[in-house]
């Protein structure tokens, strides 16, 4: 066979396997879900959207702007090491959340013009994990959650708020790496 006719050849059959694996992922549903993150369901759809995203990293930065010198090496919310069970790092993360909306954000109403957005964004995901089995009250005593109240409470009011507003962009990132629907389906050979 002439290089150029093999070629072509090679070529359809490329088109015809890419053509095939494309209609394998589409039966079997991972269409809308390969774009953001290959295998993981999130818990909440504003975990996985854009302008949710771009609300929190605007109202975090705006925050961190007006942060002192002298604070900027404190954090607040622990660090968590991923190796855990994810759904307890979520759920431990929806406790968190849910001190920051009832005791953080609404001192803070008018910070930022996204900040309505953001509060709206925050209280449908932490009402979607709730209904999802997280029991909030249950975390309130996790070690995690009891240094992160502490450490705000050191801080003293409107410094400790903004340090708080400011590591909304961390709570975010956890909450999205973490409450992510289980996942037993192995993938499949392509
Ligand atoms: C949630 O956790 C608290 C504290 O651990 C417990 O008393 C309560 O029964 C739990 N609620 C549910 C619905 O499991």
């Amino acid at each position: 066979m002439p290089a150029a006719a093999a070629h072509a050849s090679s070529l359809r059959l490329a088109s015809t396997a890419a053509a095939a694996t494309l209609l394998l992922l589409v039966l079997l549903g991972w269409s809308e879900t390969a774009t953001a993150h290959p295998f993981h369901r999130p818990l909440s759809g504003p975990l996985r959207n854009l302008k949710t995203s771009q609300a929190v990293l605007e109202v975090a930065q705006h925050a961190q702007k007006k942060e002192l010198e002298e604070d900027t090496n404190v954090r607040l919310l622990p660090r968590v090491s991923s190796n855990q069970d994810h759904l307890k790092i979520c759920c431990l993360h929806a406790n968190i959340l849910d001190f920051y909306l009832n005791n953080i954000l609404h001192h803070r109403d008018d910070a930022h013009p996204s900040m309505h957005r953001l509060k709206t964004d925050l209280h449908r995901i932490s009402e979607d994990l709730q209904s999802y089995g997280c029991n909030v009250t249950h975390y309130h005593d996790h070690r995690h959650a009891v240094e992160f109240r502490r450490k705000l409470e050191k801080m003293e009011g409107e410094r400790g708020l903004n340090k708080a507003v400011g590591e909304i962009d961390i709570l975010f990132t956890y909450l999205q790496d973490h409450c992510v629907q289980p996942t037993p389906t192995p993938a499949p050979a392509l």
